[in-house]
Protein backbone atom coordinates (compact mmCIF):
# COMPACT_ATOMS: atom_id res chain seq x y z
CA UNK A 1 0.00 0.00 0.00
CA UNK A 2 2.69 2.40 1.07
CA UNK A 3 4.26 1.87 -2.63
CA UNK A 4 0.87 2.47 -4.34
CA UNK A 5 0.51 5.80 -2.20
CA UNK A 6 3.66 7.10 -2.95
CA UNK A 7 3.01 6.19 -6.55
CA UNK A 8 -0.51 8.18 -7.06
CA UNK A 9 1.55 10.97 -4.77
CA UNK A 10 4.34 11.09 -7.61
CA UNK A 11 2.45 10.68 -10.71
CA UNK A 12 0.96 14.51 -10.30
CA UNK A 13 1.97 17.56 -8.85
CA UNK A 14 -1.44 18.86 -7.95
CA UNK A 15 -3.32 17.53 -4.68
CA UNK A 16 -4.42 13.50 -4.37
CA UNK A 17 -7.40 13.74 -2.38
CA UNK A 18 -7.78 11.33 0.52
CA UNK A 19 -10.84 10.11 -0.65
CA UNK A 20 -9.78 9.09 -3.91
CA UNK A 21 -6.21 6.93 -2.61
CA UNK A 22 -9.07 5.40 -0.05
CA UNK A 23 -11.79 4.35 -2.52
CA UNK A 24 -8.82 3.41 -5.08
CA UNK A 25 -6.94 1.53 -2.90
CA UNK A 26 -10.21 0.19 -0.72
CA UNK A 27 -9.00 1.51 2.61
CA UNK A 28 -10.16 3.19 5.58
CA UNK A 29 -8.98 6.96 5.40
CA UNK A 30 -7.05 6.11 8.88
CA UNK A 31 -5.01 3.47 6.82
CA UNK A 32 -4.32 6.29 4.23
CA UNK A 33 -3.54 8.57 7.12
CA UNK A 34 -1.14 6.01 8.91
CA UNK A 35 0.78 5.50 5.75
CA UNK A 36 1.27 9.65 5.00
CA UNK A 37 2.54 9.57 8.16
CA UNK A 38 5.23 6.72 7.51
CA UNK A 39 6.31 8.19 4.52
CA UNK A 40 6.76 11.38 6.51
CA UNK A 41 8.87 9.66 8.88
CA UNK A 42 11.35 8.30 6.04
CA UNK A 43 11.81 11.81 5.16
CA UNK A 44 9.31 12.69 2.22
CA UNK A 45 7.67 16.19 3.43
CA UNK A 46 4.04 15.92 2.48
CA UNK A 47 1.73 18.65 2.15
CA UNK A 48 -1.71 17.87 3.51
CA UNK A 49 -4.31 20.38 2.26
CA UNK A 50 -8.31 19.98 3.98
CA UNK A 51 -10.46 19.48 1.27
CA UNK A 52 -7.99 19.11 -1.73
CA UNK A 53 -6.13 16.55 0.21
CA UNK A 54 -1.72 15.29 -0.21
CA UNK A 55 0.93 16.15 -1.69
CA UNK A 56 4.81 15.32 -2.18
CA UNK A 57 6.54 18.56 -1.78
CA UNK A 58 10.32 17.27 -1.31
CA UNK A 59 11.38 13.48 -1.52
CA UNK A 60 14.29 12.52 -0.14
CA UNK A 61 17.03 10.63 -2.60
CA UNK A 62 16.66 7.03 -1.90
CA UNK A 63 16.50 4.43 -3.77
CA UNK A 64 14.34 1.90 -2.14
CA UNK A 65 12.17 -0.35 -3.57
CA UNK A 66 9.16 2.02 -2.67
CA UNK A 67 11.14 5.28 -4.29
CA UNK A 68 12.39 3.38 -7.90
CA UNK A 69 9.21 1.18 -7.84
CA UNK A 70 6.95 4.18 -7.76
CA UNK A 71 8.96 6.50 -10.33
CA UNK A 72 8.70 3.10 -12.55
CA UNK A 73 7.21 3.12 -16.16
CA UNK A 74 7.93 -0.16 -17.22
CA UNK A 75 5.90 -3.46 -18.62
CA UNK A 76 8.74 -6.23 -16.91
CA UNK A 77 11.85 -4.18 -15.83
CA UNK A 78 12.04 -4.01 -12.32
CA UNK A 79 8.23 -6.07 -12.32
CA UNK A 80 10.50 -7.52 -8.58
CA UNK A 81 12.69 -4.91 -7.00
CA UNK A 82 14.97 -6.12 -3.95
CA UNK A 83 16.67 -3.35 -2.20
CA UNK A 84 19.68 -3.24 0.57
CA UNK A 85 21.01 -0.86 2.01
CA UNK A 86 24.16 -2.17 2.12
CA UNK A 87 25.61 -5.67 0.56
CA UNK A 88 28.40 -7.09 -0.84
CA UNK A 89 27.14 -6.42 -4.56
CA UNK A 90 24.18 -6.11 -6.10
CA UNK A 91 25.18 -8.87 -8.79
CA UNK A 92 25.77 -11.55 -6.18
CA UNK A 93 22.42 -11.05 -4.72
CA UNK A 94 20.56 -10.81 -8.51
CA UNK A 95 22.66 -13.92 -9.20
CA UNK A 96 21.27 -15.24 -6.16
CA UNK A 97 17.98 -14.76 -6.03
CA UNK A 98 18.31 -15.48 -10.54
CA UNK A 99 19.55 -18.98 -9.37
CA UNK A 100 16.25 -19.20 -6.43
CA UNK A 101 14.17 -18.94 -9.80
CA UNK A 102 13.72 -15.09 -9.90
CA UNK A 103 11.86 -14.22 -12.56
CA UNK A 104 13.08 -11.90 -15.97
CA UNK A 105 12.88 -8.39 -15.00
CA UNK A 106 13.96 -8.39 -11.19
CA UNK A 107 16.06 -5.72 -9.83
CA UNK A 108 18.45 -5.58 -7.53
CA UNK A 109 19.26 -1.52 -5.56
CA UNK A 110 21.94 -1.09 -3.05
CA UNK A 111 23.03 2.28 -1.40
CA UNK A 112 26.37 1.21 -0.83
CA UNK A 113 28.37 -1.84 -1.83
CA UNK A 114 31.08 -3.77 0.33
CA UNK A 115 32.59 -5.41 -2.71
CA UNK A 116 31.89 -3.87 -5.66
CA UNK A 117 32.60 -6.02 -8.83
CA UNK A 118 34.10 -4.19 -11.88
CA UNK A 119 35.26 -5.62 -15.28
CA UNK A 120 37.99 -7.96 -14.93
CA UNK A 121 38.64 -8.97 -11.56
CA UNK A 122 38.39 -5.10 -10.45
CA UNK A 123 36.64 -3.09 -7.54
CA UNK A 124 33.80 -0.98 -8.27
CA UNK A 125 33.47 1.59 -4.97
CA UNK A 126 31.39 4.26 -3.69
CA UNK A 127 30.77 5.85 -0.92
CA UNK A 128 27.07 5.27 0.57
CA UNK A 129 23.81 7.17 -0.63
CA UNK A 130 25.93 9.14 -3.95
CA UNK A 131 25.51 6.36 -6.51
CA UNK A 132 22.76 4.19 -8.30
CA UNK A 133 23.91 0.75 -8.40
CA UNK A 134 21.65 -2.11 -9.84
CA UNK A 135 21.63 -5.21 -11.38
CA UNK A 136 18.78 -6.37 -13.39
CA UNK A 137 17.85 -10.37 -14.20
CA UNK A 138 17.19 -11.65 -17.43
CA UNK A 139 16.33 -14.04 -19.34
CA UNK A 140 16.37 -13.58 -22.90
CA UNK A 141 15.68 -16.72 -25.11
CA UNK A 142 19.24 -16.38 -27.28
CA UNK A 143 22.55 -17.93 -27.75
CA UNK A 144 24.63 -17.77 -25.50
CA UNK A 145 27.34 -15.39 -27.84
CA UNK A 146 24.89 -13.04 -28.03
CA UNK A 147 24.75 -12.07 -24.21
CA UNK A 148 27.47 -9.32 -24.33
CA UNK A 149 25.11 -7.16 -26.66
CA UNK A 150 23.31 -6.54 -23.61
CA UNK A 151 25.84 -4.68 -21.96
CA UNK A 152 25.82 -2.38 -25.15
CA UNK A 153 21.62 -1.87 -24.44
CA UNK A 154 22.44 -1.21 -21.16
CA UNK A 155 24.77 1.44 -21.79
CA UNK A 156 22.59 3.15 -24.47
CA UNK A 157 19.64 3.59 -21.94
CA UNK A 158 21.86 5.02 -19.27
CA UNK A 159 23.24 7.47 -22.20
CA UNK A 160 19.58 8.51 -22.92
CA UNK A 161 18.34 8.37 -19.63
CA UNK A 162 21.61 11.09 -18.36
CA UNK A 163 20.63 12.75 -20.96
CA UNK A 164 17.06 13.02 -20.79
CA UNK A 165 17.20 13.62 -17.04
CA UNK A 166 20.69 15.86 -16.47
CA UNK A 167 20.94 17.25 -20.43
CA UNK A 168 24.66 16.01 -19.98
CA UNK A 169 26.24 15.29 -23.36
CA UNK A 170 27.73 11.42 -22.94
CA UNK A 171 29.08 8.95 -24.92
CA UNK A 172 29.92 5.35 -24.89
CA UNK A 173 33.44 3.86 -24.60
CA UNK A 174 32.71 0.37 -26.15
CA UNK A 175 31.32 -2.00 -24.81
CA UNK A 176 30.68 -0.67 -21.06
CA UNK A 177 31.45 2.48 -20.21
CA UNK A 178 29.26 5.50 -20.60
CA UNK A 179 31.48 8.70 -20.79
CA UNK A 180 30.84 12.51 -20.36
CA UNK A 181 33.91 14.64 -20.61
CA UNK A 182 36.18 12.11 -21.62
CA UNK A 183 35.61 10.94 -17.83
CA UNK A 184 33.54 7.37 -17.18
CA UNK A 185 30.40 8.35 -15.42
CA UNK A 186 29.21 4.52 -15.59
CA UNK A 187 30.06 1.06 -15.93
CA UNK A 188 28.02 -2.33 -16.85
CA UNK A 189 29.62 -5.62 -16.07
CA UNK A 190 27.33 -8.87 -17.15
CA UNK A 191 27.38 -11.59 -15.73
CA UNK A 192 26.09 -15.27 -17.36
CA UNK A 193 24.64 -18.31 -16.13
CA UNK A 194 24.26 -20.18 -19.24
CA UNK A 195 24.83 -24.10 -21.10
CA UNK A 196 27.03 -24.55 -23.94
CA UNK A 197 23.53 -23.52 -25.99
CA UNK A 198 21.01 -21.52 -24.26
CA UNK A 199 21.17 -18.84 -21.57
CA UNK A 200 19.71 -19.35 -17.85
CA UNK A 201 19.81 -15.65 -16.45
CA UNK A 202 22.06 -12.81 -17.29
CA UNK A 203 22.75 -10.69 -14.68
CA UNK A 204 23.22 -6.85 -15.56
CA UNK A 205 25.36 -4.88 -13.25
CA UNK A 206 24.92 -1.08 -13.66
CA UNK A 207 26.77 1.53 -11.12
CA UNK A 208 26.43 5.09 -11.84
CA UNK A 209 28.14 8.14 -10.80
CA UNK A 210 25.62 10.34 -9.92
CA UNK A 211 25.95 12.99 -6.78
CA UNK A 212 29.55 11.82 -5.86
CA UNK A 213 31.52 15.07 -5.24
CA UNK A 214 35.24 13.62 -5.28
CA UNK A 215 37.61 10.88 -5.67
CA UNK A 216 40.15 9.31 -5.19
CA UNK A 217 43.34 11.04 -6.48
CA UNK A 218 43.83 7.99 -8.74
CA UNK A 219 40.61 8.13 -10.57
CA UNK A 220 39.96 12.56 -10.67
CA UNK A 221 41.68 12.42 -14.14
CA UNK A 222 39.41 9.43 -15.21
CA UNK A 223 36.23 9.32 -13.65
CA UNK A 224 33.22 11.82 -12.97
CA UNK A 225 30.12 12.40 -11.54
CA UNK A 226 26.82 13.61 -12.85
CA UNK A 227 26.70 15.88 -9.87
CA UNK A 228 30.25 17.32 -10.33
CA UNK A 229 29.98 18.04 -14.60
CA UNK A 230 26.28 19.69 -13.80
CA UNK A 231 26.35 21.23 -10.61
CA UNK A 232 22.93 19.79 -10.31
CA UNK A 233 21.93 16.95 -7.91
CA UNK A 234 20.04 14.52 -9.38
CA UNK A 235 17.53 11.76 -8.10
CA UNK A 236 19.24 8.74 -8.29
CA UNK A 237 16.00 6.97 -7.79
CA UNK A 238 14.72 8.72 -10.95
CA UNK A 239 17.77 8.44 -12.77
CA UNK A 240 17.62 4.63 -12.44
CA UNK A 241 13.58 4.50 -13.13
CA UNK A 242 14.47 6.19 -16.43
CA UNK A 243 17.50 3.83 -17.28
CA UNK A 244 15.06 0.67 -16.80
CA UNK A 245 12.47 2.51 -18.95
CA UNK A 246 15.01 2.54 -21.68
CA UNK A 247 16.42 -0.62 -21.22
CA UNK A 248 13.22 -2.41 -21.75
CA UNK A 249 12.77 -0.18 -25.38
CA UNK A 250 16.41 -1.47 -26.61
CA UNK A 251 15.78 -4.85 -25.11
CA UNK A 252 12.76 -4.98 -27.35
CA UNK A 253 14.13 -3.30 -30.58
CA UNK A 254 17.39 -5.73 -29.78
CA UNK A 255 14.83 -8.85 -29.29
CA UNK A 256 13.22 -8.47 -33.03
CA UNK A 257 16.62 -9.38 -34.43
CA UNK A 258 18.50 -10.78 -32.00
CA UNK A 259 21.07 -8.46 -32.76
CA UNK A 260 21.83 -4.92 -32.94
CA UNK A 261 20.98 -4.05 -36.98
CA UNK A 262 18.02 -1.85 -35.87
CA UNK A 263 20.15 0.06 -33.06
CA UNK A 264 23.48 -0.29 -34.59
CA UNK A 265 23.74 3.30 -35.76
CA UNK A 266 22.02 4.98 -32.91
CA UNK A 267 24.66 3.02 -31.03
CA UNK A 268 27.46 4.63 -33.33
CA UNK A 269 25.82 8.18 -33.26
CA UNK A 270 26.90 7.45 -29.52
CA UNK A 271 30.10 5.62 -29.59
CA UNK A 272 33.30 7.53 -28.13
CA UNK A 273 36.02 7.85 -30.46
CA UNK A 274 34.07 6.75 -33.39
CA UNK A 275 36.94 7.02 -36.72
CA UNK A 276 39.14 8.24 -34.76
CA UNK A 277 43.18 5.76 -33.34
CA UNK A 278 42.33 3.09 -30.46
CA UNK A 279 44.72 0.85 -29.06
CA UNK A 280 43.18 -2.61 -28.44
CA UNK A 281 44.20 -4.73 -25.56
CA UNK A 282 43.97 -8.25 -25.73
CA UNK A 283 45.16 -11.07 -23.46
CA UNK A 284 49.12 -11.30 -24.56
CA UNK A 285 48.70 -8.89 -27.82
CA UNK A 286 47.81 -5.37 -28.94
CA UNK A 287 47.55 -3.47 -31.82
CA UNK A 288 47.03 -0.01 -32.93
CA UNK A 289 44.00 0.70 -35.78
CA UNK A 290 40.99 2.95 -36.50
CA UNK A 291 38.00 2.53 -34.78
CA UNK A 292 34.81 2.44 -37.61
CA UNK A 293 32.06 1.12 -35.32
CA UNK A 294 30.09 -2.10 -34.25
CA UNK A 295 28.73 -4.42 -36.37
CA UNK A 296 25.49 -6.18 -36.21
CA UNK A 297 27.14 -8.41 -33.60
CA UNK A 298 27.96 -5.52 -31.35
CA UNK A 299 31.12 -6.20 -32.21
CA UNK A 300 34.51 -3.28 -32.89
CA UNK A 301 35.43 -2.60 -36.10
CA UNK A 302 38.89 -1.77 -36.33
CA UNK A 303 40.63 -0.85 -39.50
CA UNK A 304 44.54 -1.60 -39.50
CA UNK A 305 47.02 0.74 -41.43
CA UNK A 306 46.79 -1.79 -44.06
CA UNK A 307 42.90 -1.37 -44.58
CA UNK A 308 42.28 -4.94 -43.32
CA UNK A 309 39.37 -4.65 -40.69
CA UNK A 310 39.43 -6.82 -37.59
CA UNK A 311 35.99 -7.49 -35.31
CA UNK A 312 36.80 -7.45 -31.99
CA UNK A 313 34.48 -9.08 -30.04
CA UNK A 314 33.63 -7.94 -26.14
CA UNK A 315 34.92 -10.38 -24.20
CA UNK A 316 38.16 -10.24 -22.86
CA UNK A 317 39.56 -7.18 -24.84
CA UNK A 318 39.86 -3.69 -23.72
CA UNK A 319 39.73 -1.09 -26.13
CA UNK A 320 41.24 2.64 -25.68
CA UNK A 321 42.33 5.77 -27.02
CA UNK A 322 46.01 5.75 -27.56
CA UNK A 323 45.84 9.19 -26.19
CA UNK A 324 44.27 8.60 -23.07
CA UNK A 325 41.59 6.72 -21.74
CA UNK A 326 38.52 7.69 -24.07
C1 LIG B 1 33.27 -1.68 -14.72
O1 LIG B 1 33.28 -0.57 -15.23
O2 LIG B 1 34.33 -2.29 -14.51
C2 LIG B 1 31.96 -2.30 -14.35
C3 LIG B 1 31.43 -1.75 -13.06
C4 LIG B 1 30.08 -2.32 -12.66
C5 LIG B 1 29.64 -1.84 -11.30
C6 LIG B 1 28.25 -2.25 -10.97
S1 LIG B 1 27.64 -1.47 -9.50
C7 LIG B 1 26.25 -2.50 -9.51
C8 LIG B 1 26.71 -3.87 -9.92
N1 LIG B 1 27.18 -4.62 -8.77
C9 LIG B 1 28.49 -4.88 -8.83
O3 LIG B 1 29.14 -5.50 -7.95
N2 LIG B 1 29.01 -4.38 -9.95
C10 LIG B 1 27.99 -3.73 -10.76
Amino acid sequence: MKRAILTALQRTEDYVSGQELCSWLGVSRTAVWKVINQLKEDGYEIESVPHKGYRILHSPDYVTAEQVGSLLRTVWAGGEIHYFETTDSTNNEARKLAEQGAPHGTLVLADFQESGKGRRGRAWSAPKGTSVMMSLVVRPSLPPERASMMTLLMGMAVSAAVRGLCGLEVSIKWPNDVVADRKKICGILTEMSCEIDYINYLVIGTGINVNLDEFPEDLRQKASSIHLLTGEKVSRAALAAFCLKKFEYYYGRFMETQDMSLLQEEYNDLLAGKDGAVRVLEPGHEYDGVSRGINERGELLVESGDGTVRQVYAGEVSVRGIYGYV
